[in-house]
């Protein structure tokens, strides 16, 4: 009977148990009720009492090494399983959570394709740029006071008390990229450019120190002002719906003449007025005009032959008058509870 119990250690040790069938028949001849070990225990009873505690160890030794074998070749099948695919196809997939896009992109997305609609490409400019770019090449002049309009972060001066074209910084307005298109470009130019910008101030509920602009160019021949209205019109009655009205208040900006400001009406009163508008039944939206001669000339562009519109928005004041979200530092802060909201199917 040892001799027995040894050749079956030997064939446990050996036998290969990678598939199914394989298992179950190891599981029929060794483990089953009418399988070899229960078949040895019953001749064990015939064994003679001096042998019994040689013969039952040996005995005993097989029925754990047959099982651990069963087990563990089981467990391995079992994990291949999961990793092959072959189990239940039809159970569920993990509950992951799915994150949800930033209000900031989505009305970014949302603006892109009002004017990707009618003929507007993207471009996209550096967020470290030179003073010619932001100021020199916008008509800004070296000492004029506009440039204090938007309080810049400098990260090299050439010179510590003049502003100079070769000045690095970090750019106030998506206005740079107008440039960089006009000198890389020929007219006809129709685009938008989407971006970050940077401004010296303390943060607050009505400022932040990092923001997003969208800036448009339209440059061809004979383009008038009545074609900034009406691409501006589109624009506004796309995003907050067909009853939006706009209206242009005269302005200054450097690299536009005439200048204006575009309010839209009250997204929430209709133009009735409310608090949110003040109860002046319009809220205000962009900045836009023509292009200043000076601008196309700085950028080696024919003023006489050509002239183009432009305007410049901020991302989060547009996100502000869709979601009645008066707060900027909420769009930074990454609160999930806040963010959550946006679940859109954008
Ligand atoms: N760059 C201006 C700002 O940041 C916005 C602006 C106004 C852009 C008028 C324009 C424009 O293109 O024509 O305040």
């Amino acid at each position: 009977m040892l001799d027995k119990i040894k050749e079956h250690l030997e064939e446990i040790s050996k036998i290969n148990l990678n598939g199914q069938e394989e298992l179950e028949s190891f599981r029929l001849r060794y483990l089953s009720k009418k399988g070899i070990i229960s078949e040895l225990f019953e001749e064990f009873r015939n064994v003679p009492p001096e042998h019994k505690k040689e013969v039952g160890q040996r005995l005993n030794e097989l029925k754990q090494k047959a099982q651990e074998r069963y087990d563990s070749a089981k467990e391995t099948r079992k994990s291949t399983e999961v990793v092959s695919g072959e189990h239940d196809l039809t159970r569920p997939a993990f509950p992951y959570p799915e994150g949800t896009r930033h209000p900031i992109s989505i009305v970014r997305k949302e603006i892109i394709g009002i004017f990707s609609r009618i003929g507007f490409t993207v471009s996209e400019g550096p967020e470290i740029e030179d003073d010619a770019h932001v100021f020199s090449k916008l008509n800004f002049a070296p000492e004029h006071p506009a440039r204090d309009m938007q309080d810049t972060f400098y990260i090299y001066r050439v010179s510590s008390e003049d502003s100079n074209p070769d000045d690095i910084l970090l750019r106030t307005h998506t206005s740079s990229v107008q440039v960089r298109v006009m000198e890389n470009q020929k007219p006809p130019l129709r685009t938008i450019s989407p971006g970050r910008v940077f401004r010296n101030e303390a943060i607050s509920a009505r400022a932040h120190c990092i923001f997003h602009q969208i800036e448009g160019l339209y440059i061809d021949e004979n383009v008038s002002f009545a074609d900034l209205k009406q691409t501006l019109t589109f624009f506004a009655r796309e995003l907050f719906g067909k009853e939006t009205k706009i209206r242009l208040r005269p302005s200054y900006f450097p690299f536009t003449e005439p200048s204006a400001e575009m309010d839209v009406s009250c997204t929430i009163c209709g133009g009735k007025g409310c608090n949110v508008c003040k109860y002046t039944g319009w809220l205000e939206l962009l900045g836009c005009g023509m292009v200043h001669p000076n601008v196309l000339e700085a950028s080696n562009i024919d003023s006489k032959k050509y002239t183009g519109f432009a305007f410049g928005m901020g991302i989060e004041r547009a996100a502000m008058l869709k979601y009645q979200v008066n707060d900027l530092r909420l769009y930074f802060e990454n609160d999930l509870r806040f963010l959550d909201q946006f679940r859109t199917a954008l």
